[in-house]
Order: structure tokens, then C-alpha cells, then sequence
């Protein structure tokens, strides 16, 4: 038995985010309607969750992006420091980028993993998969070159599906479940315009790969809520999205993984610390998550 701990949407602020100026102030006013610029309650909010979910016995941890607010390089810094304070070894956690990830600029991402997330580069580059007990966990980027901070949109790359199709039938996952991490969901959002605005680009061929492969599940974040999908009238559930940690207390979910499925697992894990009232916000998920 293995157990996934799933956090997502951290979006971390830089300490000193009060001093800049120009687009980057507007551009990170904008991303950050509704809720209150606090970086030192984003960063205890990442911290507690991953305590949490630590002392709830996980064996892993996935983050599905939107690590950061708008992945300027002092926010992977940020998240470093969170990662490594948590005490937790870096070849336990899998880190995926979401889309605010890639606001500032395109190479941020790939720049974070060579500098202060580089202890993370072998469970969370896209070339790799990390094989645990009971899963394989295969983390994937479907951030959009030049992505703009105007349309909150990801990509499916062919590549990559063809990755988790040869990893689905690679012995290594003969008795484990398959984990795909990434932070769009691999489903359509509704109308057109709001998939171009929103959704994942390429998203069928892996919804395709969903259906036919039952032993293969996705960790999601981006929508900024719980879902829990079943596919084709199987029994157990596939596609799995977390809350924002920024903006919900207790948001991370715990999976058990065994005999080639994914079942969330309950467990009540009291809270070290009190945390006040006023550090938690009840935000509702926008478009623009
Ligand atoms: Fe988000």
C-alpha cells in the first residue's frame, strides 16, 4: 500500500511583492483578486498542509501546480524554503507547473529546477516517472508557451501522452496504479471559448487513454475544488482535483494506492498548531484559476 498525499495551488508570493512596480504590480494585483497579498500566510498556510499530510502517514506527495502566483523567480525560492522546512526528502515530493507558473516569463519553470528546486529535478522533471510500492507517478507541464497571464489555458502535448501510453503497458506499472500529476484537467470545461480561455488543449487523448486504461489516474489542481470522477461506469475513480491550499483549510487529500486504483483515504489528523480564522479565506474558483 502506498499513500499520495495531493496538495495544489499554492500560489506563493515573494516577500518583497509591495515593491515592484509597472506590469508586474498589475499583472500580480489582477491574478490575485479576492484574495489578500499575505505572503507570509500563503507560505504558513503550504507549510501546514504539507505537516498535516506528513503526520497522516503519506508516502508521497504531489503538488499540481500553480506553485507560485506568477513564477517570478523569488516565488520558487519561496517554495523551496516551504519544501524544505517541511523536513520532508525531496525524492518524496513531485512538483508539477501550472500556469501561473509560466506568467513572468517562459523559462522560469526550467530555471527553478536547475537552481533552488533542483533537489526536486528527479521526481519532477517531465522526462521522468517515480516509481513507489504500490504506484508510478508520472508528472507532466501543460503550460502553454508564452503563456499569457490573460488566458489561463494549458496544452496536452502528443509526447507526453504517448509517454503515460508506454508507461501504462511497461511492466513497472503491470501492479501498480499509474499517477499522471498535472494541473489542468484532462476534460473539456464546457463552450468553446471558455476551453480556449481555460481549458486543456489537447485534452482527448488522454480522456481516450482514461477510458481505455483503467489502472491510469490523474492528480489535478487549477480548478480550485474537490472532484472526484469515474469513467465509463467503473466502480473506482480516475481523475482526482484538490482545493487551493492558498485559499482552503485542510485542502489537501490523501490516496490510497493498491492493486492498480486510487481510493481516498479519510484519516483525521488534528492540527498541531491552531491556526486563526482570519488566515483562512473561503474564495470562490474563477475562470482565471
Ligand atoms: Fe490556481
Amino acid at each position: 500500500m502506498t499513500i499520495l498525499a495531493h496538495l495544489s495551488d499554492l500560489h506563493l508570493l515573494e516577500h518583497d511583492h509591495h515593491q515592484r512596480r509597472g506590469v508586474a504590480r498589475h499583472r500580480l494585483a489582477f491574478l490575485s483578486t479576492g484574495a489578500p497579498l499575505d505572503a507570509e500566510a500563503r507560505r504558513r498556510r503550504a507549510q501546514h498542509e504539507l505537516a498535516r499530510a506528513a503526520r497522516a502517514g503519506a508516502d508521497h506527495f504531489v503538488l499540481t501546480g500553480d506553485l507560485t502566483e506568477d513564477g517570478v523567480d523569488a516565488q520558487f525560492e519561496v517554495l523551496a524554503q516551504v519544501l524544505d522546512d517541511s523536513g520532508i526528502e525531496p525524492e518524496r515530493i513531485t512538483l508539477v507547473p501550472g500556469n501561473h507558473d509560466a506568467y513572468a516569463d517562459d523559462g522560469a519553470w526550467q530555471r527553478a529546477l536547475l537552481g533552488p528546486l533542483a533537489p526536486y529535478q528527479a521526481t519532477s522533471n517531465p522526462d521522468v516517472c517515480t516509481v513507489l510500492d504500490e504506484a508510478v507517478i508520472k508528472p507532466i507541464s501543460t503550460v502553454l508557451p508564452g503563456q499569457s497571464f490573460l488566458r489561463s489555458a494549458g496544452r496536452l502535448r502528443a509526447h507526453d501522452v504517448r509517454a503515460v501510453e508506454q508507461l501504462a503497458s511497461d511492466p513497472v506499472s503491470r501492479d501498480r496504479t499509474l499517477v499522471v500529476a498535472q494541473h489542468h484537467p484532462p476534460h473539456h470545461r464546457g463552450l468553446g471559448v471558455v476551453d480556449w480561455i481555460d481549458g486543456l488543449v489537447g485534452s482527448e487523448s488522454l480522456h481516450e487513454l482514461l477510458l481505455q486504461r483503467g489502472a491510469v489516474h490523474v492528480l489535478h489542481g487549477h480548478v480550485h475544488r474537490r472532484l472526484t470522477r469515474s469513467l465509463c461506469g467503473r466502480e473506482h475513480a480516475q481523475v482526482f482535483a484538490t482545493e487551493s491550499v492558498r485559499d482552503t483549510q485542510h485542502s489537501t487529500r490523501l490516496y490510497r494506492a493498491e492493486e492498480g486504483t486510487l481510493r481516498e483515504v479519510h484519516v483525521p489528523t488534528p492540527m498541531a498548531q491552531p491556526v486563526a480564522a482570519s488566515d483562512w479565506l473561503t474564495r470562490s474558483p474563477g475562470a482565471f484559476a
